[in-house]
Parts: structure tokens; sequence; C-alpha cells
């Protein structure tokens, strides 16, 4: 168990993943917050299970940064989410500064980790905390384009009838309505999903997937969405700590990929060991540059926004 990994927020998607975590074996976890009491009481809950789960990993729960030192993976999910009504952007102004200060003290006590930020809006807030931590590029990175491709793939795969780890599916851009869920790289085991759907349903599909985040938000009312955020950002670490080269599309630092530099997108990435190991470039159709540019566009308007 030498993995030590800090999860910043104990709200709803910061205690789901140190869940996931825990479940999947992947270390020790720290869940830290500013309100004193609930990493506590959802870390003590969290480590009686172990005997029921099976895992041993250990999880305390703490206010203090100095209980976050050395870890090999953080994970910020601190900040507002969203309310029925509201878009991701409206959340901007506040989870600035909280992300600032969580990246700014993890970095100070874990020099060497890769981040993960989960906050939204996650490509100006994954911004902001590479601005913060002054961590190296390829140690940093938004959890946004596992969670909208994981979105994709269930819609498709309901519609085809077939297992949903069954269809690859792509998702670029931006996390939110301007993403960019690919459909000519979409398929069931190599099959393209537009031989096997028409494309009316397919529309359907790209545009609950554009909106799925808000889809939940409506529902719940009170809140957004937690267990597959939390699962994605835990996907995106167990590749890290594990080393295992899986490509996943994840917001990286652009430095001329895709045409594009300086700021975060999502796009493919290869994860192991050096946090991102490689993005994976390849030919955009007209249309899909055209929509990746809409999210640039998008992304740009955030990261002005933050002051940084
Ligand atoms: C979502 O799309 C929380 O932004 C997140 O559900």
């Amino acid at each position: 168990m030498k993995n030590k990994i800090t999860i910043i927020g104990a709200g709803n998607v910061g205690a789901t993943a140190a869940h996931w975590a825990l479940s999947r074996r992947l270390g020790n976890i720290v869940l830290l917050d500013v309100m004193e009491g609930i990493p506590q009481g959802k870390a003590l809950d969290l480590w009686q299970a172990g005997p029921l789960d099976g895992y041993a990993g250990t999880v305390i729960g703490s206010n203090d940064y100095a209980d976050s030192a050395d870890s090999d993976v953080v994970i910020i999910t601190a900040g507002l989410a969203r309310k029925p009504g509201m878009s991701r952007d409206d959340l901007l102004a506040k989870n600035v500064a909280i992300v600032k200060s969580c990246a700014e003290q993890a970095a100070r006590y874990s020099p060497n980790c890769f981040m993960i930020v989960v906050t939204n809006p996650i490509d100006a807030m994954v911004y902001t905390a590479f601005k913060a931590s002054g961590l190296p590029k390829h140690r940093i990175i938004g959890m946004a384009g596992v969670l909208d491709s994981a979105r994709y793939r269930t819609f498709l795969a309901q519609a085809l009838g077939v297992a949903p780890a069954d269809v690859s599916a792509l998702v670029m851009g931006i996390h939110g309505d301007k993403m960019l869920p690919l459909v000519r790289l979409a398929n069931v085991a190599g099959v393209p999903i537009s031989d096997l759907l028409p494309a009316e349903k397919i529309a359907e599909i790209v545009h609950r997937t554009q909106h799925g985040g808000g889809e939940i938000v409506n529902h719940l009312k009170t809140g957004s969405a937690f267990y597959t955020p939390g699962l994605a950002a835990i996907e995106m670490a167990e590749a890290v700590l594990t080393d295992s080269r899986r490509v996943m599309p994840c917001a990286a630092y652009l430095n001329g990929e895709f045409g594009i530099a300086g700021c975060f997108l999502g796009v493919p990435v290869v994860l192991g060991e050096q946090g991102v190991e490689r993005i994976l470039e390849f030919q955009l159709t007209d249309d899909e540059r055209q929509a990746l540019s809409e999210s640039v566009e998008a992304v740009r308007k955030q990261m002005e926004e933050t002051g940084l």
C-alpha cells in the first residue's frame, strides 16, 4: 500500500472518488476539506468498510494540508457544484479562489505529485491550478473527457443493445455544451456506429451527451453528478499509479497539438508514470476542426475570466 492519494473536497465527488480508490486497492487515502468534521466522519465510515470489501488501504480525514505531504496523486474536487439553471461557467468566479488555494497548498506539500482537477468549469480550473501550483504541464490534468465519453458510450450501448464496454468512443474539447463527441470514430468492437444507427438517432445521442451533466443536475436539484465523475478521476489516477499507458480523453495542456497552444483542452492522452506521456494527435475533418475551435474560443473566454 505505498501509493498515497489526497482528495481535496469531501463532498459527493470527493468522497465517492475515495470510495472507488479504496475499492480498487489503489493505496492510502487522505480526504481533505475545510469543513471540520466532514472529512473525518466520511473517512472513518469508508475505513470501516475495509473488512467487508476486503481493502486494506487506510483513509484519514483532515483539515490540515500537512497530512497530504508526499502524495503521489492529488485530486481537487473542492468548489461549488451546479444547481438547476446554472451553467458550469456560473461557478467560475467562486471556484477560482478555492482551486487556487487548494492547488498552491497541495503542491507545497507534494511537489512531485500528479494533480487531477475535477472542479468546474474544469478547463479553466485546471489552468488555474496549473498557474497556482507551478507543476509542469505533464503532471497536471483535468478530468472531463473520461466522464463525457462514458456518458456517450452508455447512450450508444443502450441504443444498440450491446455491452457498454464494447462501445469505444471519444469526446474531445471543452467540458461544456460545445464538447465534441466524435461520431466518425465511435464504434462497437470496430464496427462504425454510422453503419448501425440512423443519423437522427446519433444526433440525438450526441446532443444528450453534450447536456449529460445538466440532465443529472435537473433531476437532483441540489447538486451535480458524482458517481461517474468520481470514478473517472480514479481511472486516471490508476493509469498513472500503475504506469498502464491507457489512453483517455483528458484536459491536457496543449503546446501546438491540433494547432492549439496555451490552454487545457480535452484530447486523447497516454497516461503513465510520468503523467501525460503523450498526446495522441490525429487528423481532424474540417467540421471537427471547426467544432474544436469553438471549444477553444469558449475555454479562452473562461481563462480570461480567471484573471490569471
Ligand atoms: C458533470 O458533467 C459534474 O460537470 C460534471 O456531471
